[in-house]
């Protein structure tokens, strides 16, 4: 299995005012799957996906990349995993704002030992006419494109997305999450995404829903439809 998580515990505050926010969590994901992750809000979606990012700890529980735990690493291996295996998008872009789109991107690459090219990163991204701006001449949408570019161009094998249409309007959210997906065909990228939007999880390989910090249902789609036809 690529990606195992495994009896994740997660508990805010202590004494009487100790909240469980994730209760034993337990799934798998297979390499180059779509994972979309719902719920509604406070129900541990964010929470989860940090964990199993290795940006926040679990109390209990571990997560597992090919067979490798994360609770079994030091700092320093962390930090190789983080760089190695993941890339982030988060709803807002968080951009260095005096560099330009291809100076973002590139920001990305440095981590990286086999980074893509960044000519045809930024034509897949839409970008390339824009490359030479700075995040204040850009769109929310080629804001977010070009996250996703900082995050894609190390070629991460997980792709963590927290509400990345979060921020924007319906026709830009379809063509951030068809780039999502075009991503995935392309470079066959793990992807998991959350969202609170229901509609969203027509375009997944596997569909988790959370409530309470608990899975309420997890699924395989028999029948996936484009992000392009998605409509809510
Ligand atoms: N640092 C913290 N201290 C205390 N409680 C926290 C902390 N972070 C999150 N929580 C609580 O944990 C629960 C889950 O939060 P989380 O951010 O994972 O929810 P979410 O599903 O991502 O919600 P949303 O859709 O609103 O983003 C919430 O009840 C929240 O208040
Ligand atoms: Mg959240």
């Amino acid at each position: 299995m690529f990606l195992k998580v495994s009896n994740i515990k997660k508990y805010y505050g202590e004494g009487d005012n100790k909240v469980e926010v994730l209760k034993g969590i337990n799934f798998d994901i297979k390499k180059g799957e779509i994972c979309v992750l719902l719920g509604p809000s406070g129900s541990g979606k964010s929470t989860l996906l940090n964990i199993i990012g290795a940006i926040d700890n679990a109390d209990d529980g571990y997560i597992a990349i090919n067979g490798e735990k994360t609770i079994d690493m030091n700092e320093k291996s962390l930090t190789r995993y983080r760089r190695k295996h993941l890339g982030y998008v988060f709803q807002f872009y968080n951009l260095i704002p005096n560099l330009t789109v291809k100076e973002n991107i590139e920001v990305g690459a440095y981590l990286s030992d086999s980074p893509l090219e960044i000519n045809e990163l930024l034509k897949t991204l839409g970008l390339y006419e824009h490359k030479d701006k700075i995040p204040s001449q850009l769109s929310g949408g080629q804001q977010q494109r070009t996250a996703i570019g900082r995050a894609i161009i190390k070629n991460p094998d997980i792709l963590l997305c927290d509400e990345p249409t979060g921020a924007l309007d319906y026709k830009t959210s379809k063509e951030i999450l068809k780039l999502i997906e075009d991503v995935n065909k392309k470079y066959g990228n793990t992807v998991i995404m959350v969202t609170h939007n229901d509609a969203i999880k027509k375009m997944a390989d596997r569909v988790i829903k959370l409530r309470d910090g608990e899975i309420r249902k997890n699924y395989i789609n028999d029948v996936k439809v484009n992000a392009e036809e998605l409509e809510w």
